[in-house]
């Protein structure tokens, strides 16, 4: 694993925005696999400043986000499919129709996750997986627990998680109780893994997700089985490393 500690926010997000920009210069047709959260707005912020002076195109590229809420509507401001199309899509490039979401609204919601399993297969490997780090140790929304699962799946999310989350809502009640994930096994599968985790209040889970044991209760401790992770903190998060 490589642990890359950076002293300001901006240079932080513009190595981000240079690892996956990186992959679509070298391979135009690339598939990333990305996340929603508040630490990747930087990153996205980045890009589209990059793309913006021409330095890419993410026209061949393909995407899969990692996870979406179940049962909001696809344009509620907090849904990722609105996050996605305001901090990414609406400035570069990509097409829609390779811009892929789990639908949080399928009618058979177990049907949807082995469509989204489907098209990520259909594309073969993803190149380049993009990660935040939930409070408890969460990837996407694969949540601590006993065992884990491998493909998308829907997870029933923990308190802790839908509280974190009340931030970007009205209220605590506002906050979906399910999401539509992608599981650790895709995630694992990806050819590189770029983990990205901000502000002090993450230092000790980076330190367990990273130097601790590699256990279902911390998810992104499974990680560290990873050949190929790079890891973006700010000196905040990267604390309680030892
Ligand atoms: C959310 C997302 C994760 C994200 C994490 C951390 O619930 N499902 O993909 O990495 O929680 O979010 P933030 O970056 O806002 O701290």
């Amino acid at each position: 694993m490589n642990v890359l500690v950076f002293d300001t926010d901006d240079k932080l997000n513009e190595a981000g925005a240079n690892i996956i920009s990186g992959i679509v210069q070298t391979s135009p047709r690339a598939v990333l696999g990305l996340a929603t959260g508040g630490t990747p707005i930087g990153i996205y912020r980045q890009l589209a400043a990059d793309f913006e002076r021409g330095m890419f195109s993410f026209r061949n590229a393909v995407t899969f986000n990692l996870d979406e809420y179940v049962g909001l509507p696809e344009d509620h401001p907090e849904s990722y499919h609105s996050y996605m199309r305001h901090h990414l899509f609406r400035h570069i490039d990509l097409p829609d129709a390779q811009a892929h979401l789990p639908n949080g609204n399928a009618a058979d919601p177990r049907a949807e996750c082995r469509r989204y399993d489907e098209l990520i297969e259909r594309h073969g490997q993803i190149d380049l997986q993009l990660l935040g780090l939930g409070h408890n140790g969460h990837i996407g929304f694969n949540e601590p627990a006993h065992a884990l699962t491998k493909g998308t799946h829907v997870v029933e999310l923990a308190e802790a998680t839908r509280k974190a989350n009340a931030r970007y809502f009205l209220s605590l009640d506002e906050v979906p109780c399910q999401a539509i994930t992608m599981g650790v096994g895709t995630i694992l599968k990806a050819k590189k893994i770029l983990l990205v985790v901000k502000g002090a209040d993450k230092a000790d889970i980076v330190a367990k997700a990273l130097q601790g044991p590699i256990t279902t209760d911390c998810p992104a401790s499974l990680l560290q089985t990873h050949p190929n992770l790079i890891v973006l903190l700010d000196r905040a998060a990267a604390e309680k490393l030892g």
